[in-house]
């Protein structure tokens, strides 16, 4: 008997605790207001496809019908692990690393362009751990260019913002390159 009420008892506990799915959603309400504040980075990205360890590989690519000899033709998409450095020269400082896709987005091959989809993430200093996302076209060809930031983790929650991107050096045969980025990122 006695175990029975402990049994009934356990139920009505359970019952009494049980989340309620009634809605999928909250109150909407407005958010503490927290100052946005602005940090500034640099650095560069080196996308080298050559070589024995390649932080960028091409996973796809189209059966074009039109000729186009160009390293990356129109529909070829790059999957990448890139190091972020703190220089141009390849054996300077790894400060992180950014990971993603980008795609060959132009018809035209004398106006390279991609689409990157990247996260870009730091391994060191105050922003170890925390990365934030880029989600944009991006003329490869023109020396000055910008690329739009529309989110991120870690310190870099909700961040949005735009990176400057500078070519350093680029290999028209190979595809390899190194970027400078300089990045203003909004956040909290
Ligand atoms: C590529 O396209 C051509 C022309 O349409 C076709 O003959 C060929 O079989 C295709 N190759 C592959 C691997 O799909
Ligand atoms: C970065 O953070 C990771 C994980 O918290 C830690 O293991 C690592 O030592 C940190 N690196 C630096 C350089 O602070
Ligand atoms: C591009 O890479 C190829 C193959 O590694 C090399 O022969 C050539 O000199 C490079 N060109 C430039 C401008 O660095």
């Amino acid at each position: 008997m006695e175990e029975h009420m402990r049994f009934a008892w356990a139920m009505i506990f359970c019952i009494a605790i049980a989340p309620v799915y009634a809605d999928y959603y909250s109150n909407t309400v407005t958010p503490s207001s927290k100052v946005e504040k602005v940090t500034h980075l640099r650095f560069f990205l080196h996308d080298i496809l050559g070589g024995e360890n390649p932080g960028a590989v091409v996973i796809a690519r189209a059966n074009l019908t039109k000729k186009d000899d160009s390293v990356l033709p129109f529909g070829s998409l790059v999957a990448i692990d890139d190091p972020l450095r703190v220089g141009p020269e390849p054996t300077s400082k790894i400060i992180g690393n950014a990971q993603g896709l980008y795609l060959s987005s132009s018809q035209d091959p004398s106006k390279f362009t991609i689409v990157l989809y990247a996260d870009f993430a730091f391994t060191s200093g105050k922003f170890n751990g925390s990365s934030f996302s880029v989600f944009s076209r991006n003329p490869v060809t023109e020396a000055d260019r910008e690329v739009a930031i529309v989110g991120g983790r870690g310190k870099f929650r909700m961040a949005r913002g735009f990176a400057k991107i500078k070519t350093s050096y680029f290999n028209a045969t190979t595809g390899d390159a190194i970027l400078e980025y300089k990045v203003t990122l909004y956040h909290y």
